[in-house]
């Protein structure tokens, strides 16, 4: 059985104060996800995660945006595996669309982080996604199907089972469209068939999450899909009565 995910996505957002804040008043939204069986969790800026470990209660998880896969050198402006760790972070976003788009992240070097992560226990939450001119052109599956496998290249059953993937769709991040649960469903269970095809068994365990435009009206509708574990949501994490609202109506 896997257990229900709900990861916050605050980008570029919130000062270390805004942060701290969010994490102070969400200790009972915390014990409540824990009480229902639901993992839940927010991912701020690297600058903001110390200050959200320390306010918030044990069961949030915390998450870093990226990472770079290398432990220490010359590559100014990057933060390692080994200083997240040392601030107790032990999940990390890798792949996000935006990052692909503006930071020129590609499936090898995901698959770099990936490995890197895992290699020091971490849990990466791996975005996959097809831009609106793949979707109109029917490549979707062609597309996911590409950055899942090369993303996850060389790696085996046992260091996958903790893996999160999320599938979200470009062109319903940040717009408003979201994507149909026929489509989540449809792409999450294709996503499930690679990974069976790939590390077997264990794909029943990986959690795959939807994203893009998830809201508290929406959110049920999602993961009433059997092969939608959770979600990642971005505008509708940011204040905590909608975050609150996301939870509550997945009770
Ligand atoms: P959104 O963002 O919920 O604001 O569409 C989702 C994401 O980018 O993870």
């Amino acid at each position: 059985m896997r257990r229900k995910l709900l990861l916050g996505n605050w980008k570029m957002n919130k000062l270390i104060s805004e942060a701290k804040e969010f994490a102070l008043a969400s200790h009972e939204l915390a014990d409540l996800a824990t009480k229902s069986n639901i993992d839940l969790g927010v991912a701020p800026t690297f600058l903001s995660l110390q200050a959200v470990k320390e306010a918030a209660n044990k069961n949030m998880i915390v998450a870093a945006q990226n990472c770079h896969y290398l432990p220490n050198g010359a590559y100014t402006g990057e933060v390692s595996i080994p200083m997240l760790k040392e601030l107790g972070i032990s999940w990390c976003i890798i792949g996000h669309s935006e990052r692909r788009t503006y930071d020129n992240e590609t499936n090898e070097k995901c698959n770099l982080k990936i490995k890197a992560l895992i290699e020091n226990e971490m849990v990466p939450v791996y975005c996959v996604g097809e831009t609106l001119a793949q979707f109109e052109a029917g490549e979707t599956k062609k597309v996911v199907g590409e950055q899942v496998r090369n993303g996850l290249k060389d790696l085996t059953a046992e260091q996958v089972k903790n893996l999160v993937v999320a599938y979200e769709p470009v062109w319903s991040i940040g717009t408003g469209k979201n994507a149909s649960s026929e489509i989540a469903e449809n792409i999450c269970g294709f996503i499930r068939d690679i990974l069976k095809e790939m590390f077997g068994k264990v794909s029943e365990e990986i959690r795959i999450l939807y994203g893009g435009s998830v809201k508290p009206v929406n959110v049920k509708e999602y993961l009433s899909c059997p092969n939608v574990d959770g979600a990642l949501v971005g505008g509708a994490s940011l204040k905590i009565d909608s975050y609150k609202e996301l939870v509550t109506n997945i009770l």
